[in-house]
Formats: structure tokens, sequence, C-alpha cells
């Protein structure tokens, strides 16, 4: 007998419709499971959303409002797939009603809210899982093995980048993510949060950074109506301020000693999605790339004269990735990394183990942004200061 898990999705948008997808191909992606998703209510603001839900997803009721879909009795567990905003209000209510609660990046958009958001689901004492979702590639938990079973010796240097190219159109639409008080801070809430939470699940803490920023389109069309973050303006609209920024890059120092360099842009034209790493040891490097999401470029330290990076391509034979397709090099895509998390969080619901990365890893990856923050006022090295004050949860 499999538990019922009553699921509601708050955001019917990218992620809402990504997680939503999931839910409904766990049970044939993973038979061994002990539970069953059943898509209860979507709340979305707008009507043709809610009439998708039903229609193509399934639920069995779509609202307007999102504490009624939160405090239905037949929901267990809730989705927060909107916009930054309203991240911390869903989550304080949902954690209020004693709701477990998977939320999506970066949760709010600046440091505080994080915090705010662990402090309310640590009160609680509900389940978190947040939406850094390249932790759950095949091959980014291979190597993730690879270094912690010592294949590339000891660690000395980390580098992360995510290049996107989604605000490269200066007439991109000012839509949310622009916006200070809708997105929070810019690349580095949106982006480079993905980057470092990488760095952390690979090379372990962060204690200190130094970084820049820029804006380089200051200012874009106003969006008039509803309008997704793809929507166009012209050149004749009317313009407002962004008021966030689009790159920033920072060096950093490792607990254990190794040092890092990052870099994150929006706006750059070239790199389409390139959340990339490089991790350098004293016996090997490894390289990944999202654009390449199922090579894993391995570098082996040895007196051969056929040395060079050899590609390890996604298989069975590496974490969850058989769930999709079997033997080697057969890929596997961005939404199977989506399930990969939908799924590992609802087991660790039925089964009580704990999940990673939860609210506290978020708070772990906002620790490091809002060093980065300070050193842009104070031009100088800042520590990276725990943001919970040392409380894991
Ligand atoms: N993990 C990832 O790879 C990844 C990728 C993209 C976005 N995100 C995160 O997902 C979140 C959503 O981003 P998106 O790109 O899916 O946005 P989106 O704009 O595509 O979708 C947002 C949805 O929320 C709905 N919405 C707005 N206000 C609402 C309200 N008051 N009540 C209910 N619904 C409301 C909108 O109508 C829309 O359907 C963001 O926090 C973003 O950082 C994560």
């Amino acid at each position: 007998m499999k538990t019922r898990i009553g699921i509601a999705v708050l955001g019917l948008g990218w992620m809402g419709q990504a997680h939503s997808r999931s839910m409904l191909r766990i049970p044939s992606l993973f038979p061994q499971r002990s539970f069953d998703p059943v898509l209860v209510v979507c709340a979305d603001t707008e009507a043709e959303r809610r009439e998708r839900a039903v229609s193509d997803f399934g639920f069995q009721r779509a609202v307007e409002d999102w504490r009624e879909a939160i405090n239905s009795p037949d929901v267990d567990a809730v989705w927060v797939t909107a916009p930054n905003m309203l991240h911390v209000p869903m989550i304080e209510a949902a954690t209020a009603a004693g709701k477990a609660v998977f939320s999506e990046k970066p949760i709010g958009g600046r440091p505080e809210q994080a915090v705010t958001a662990f402090d309310a689901a640590t009160k609680a004492g509900v389940t978190t899982g947040v939406g850094y979702n390249y932790l759950w590639a095949p091959l980014v938990m291979h190597a993730r093995n690879m270094i912690s079973s010592g294949v590339l010796g000891d660690i000395t240097h980390y580098r992360g980048r995510f290049l996107s190219m989604y605000g490269s159109d200066e007439m991109g639409l000012l839509t949310w993510r622009f916006l200070l008080d809708q997105g929070g801070y810019g690349a580095t809430s949106d982006i480079l949060s993905h980057s470092v939470s990488i760095a952390q699940y690979l090379v372990g803490d962060i204690t200190e950074v130094v970084g820049m920023r820029n804006t380089t389109i200051p200012e874009r069309p106003l969006p008039t109506g509803a309008a997704s973050h793809y929507g166009r303006g012209k050149p004749e609209d009317p313009k407002g301020a962004v008021e966030n920024e689009d790159f920033a890059s920072m060096l950093c120092t490792f607990a254990n000693g190794a040092t890092g360099t990052f870099e994150s842009s929006r706006t750059m034209v070239g790199p389409e999605s390139q959340n990339a790493f490089e991790v350098y040891g004293t016996k090997g490097a490894l390289a990944w790339n999202l654009e390449k999401l199922n090579e894993l470029q391995y570098y082996e330290l040895t007196d051969s004269p056929n040395s060079g990076y050899t590609t390890i391509y996604g298989g069975d034979r590496f974490p969850m990735h058989g769930a999709y397709a079997p033997g080697q090099a057969n890929a596997i895509g961005f939404e199977d990394l989506v399930a990969n998390e939908d799924f590992s969080f609802l087991d660790a619901l039925t089964t009580k183990k704990s999940y990673s990365p939860g609210f506290r890893e978020a708070v772990d990856v906002v620790s490091v942004q809002q060093a980065l923050i300070n050193s842009w006022e104070s031009r100088t090295w800042e520590p990276v200061i725990d943001l919970a004050g040392g409380n894991r949860g």
C-alpha cells in the first residue's frame, strides 16, 4: 500500500509545469517508490494557466488564491513555483499550516528572505527542499563521488560559471526578475546561486569572497498586462530602470584551502545556458557544462604519453540515470533532473529520511551571496558569515 501525498503547486509557469510533469511521471519512472503523488490543486492568477492545470495536467482543481490551495485539507506538500517575491509569504503560510514545502530557488531573492523562510520551517518542524536541480544531474552526483573518494587528490581550484542569454535582448521586458522588490538581486540570486550550490556540494564551505558587479542593460521596456520574462517590447515603448545586477563575479577561498573563481551573467551574447564547473585536484580534474549535460570531462594525471581529457558519457551506471534510459550514452534532459529532485523529496517525506538541499542549504548559498554584496560596497575581501548563526535546523 503506497502513501498518498496530496500536492499543491503555486504558480504554473516554467517551473510549476516542470514540477507538475515530474509528479505525473514519477509512478512510471520509479516503480519502487513507497508513495503516490496526487496533483490536488494548482494556484495561479492567470485563468488560462488554471484551465491548463486541470485539462492538461490533471489537477483535481485550480484556484486563484494560493492561500486556499495551501489550506486545503487534502494537501500534504506544497511546491512554491511562483516569482521570487511570493516565496516567503507562501512558505510562511505553508509551514504554519504544517505542510512540507519544496520551494524553487533562490527563496525570496534577498539573502535575509531565505533566512526568514528557514526560520519559519525550523519553527514548524516541516521538511523542506529547494530547487537546486543541477545537484540531481547524474554526472554531477558522480563527480561528487569521485571527489569524495579521492580520485582527484586534494582539490586546489574550482571554477564555476553560469552565463545565460535570457536577458541579452535589450528589448526584453522589465519583468519581475529585473526589479529589487520582486526578483531581489539579479544574476547573483537567479543564476550565481546555482553555481555556488554546486560548488558547496562538490568542494564544501566557502569562507571568504571578493567580487564585482555590473548592469549592462540599465533600462528596459515596461510590460503591459501579464507578460512572461520572454516578452519583447518595441524601441518606442516607455522604459523603466533595471534595479539589480546583470553580471557578477567573485574570487573565493574554500574551507579546505582551495581557491575559486565564479562568473555569472544574464546578458552576455554567446553562452546560451552555460552552467559549468571545473574542479582541479593534485591527481586529476573534472569539467561539466549544462550545455552538454550528459558529458563529464575527466583528466587523470598519468605518466602515459596519451594523457588528456576523456569524455565520460551519461548512462545507467550513474546515480538515477537508469530511471530514464538503459545502457550508456542514452541522454537525459533538464526536466529529468527536476523529476529526480521531486522523487527524492517525496521519498524523504515517506521514509522520514533527511533531504538535501533544503532551506538550510539555501541559507548556505545566500550567506556567500551576502558576503559578495558586502564586498561590492567595501571593495575588499569579506568573510562568509553563516546567516543562520550556526543553526542547522
Ligand atoms: N531551478 C531552476 O532551474 C529554475 C529555472 C527557472 C526558474 N526558477 C525559479 O522558479 C520560480 C518561478 O520562475 P518561472 O521562470 O517558472 O516563472 P514564470 O513567470 O514562468 O511563472 C510564474 C507563474 O506564477 C504565476 N503567478 C504569479 N503571481 C501569482 C500569484 N499571486 N499566485 C499564484 N500564481 C502566481 C504566474 O501567473 C506564472 O504562471 C522563480 O523563483 C525562479 O527563480 C528555477
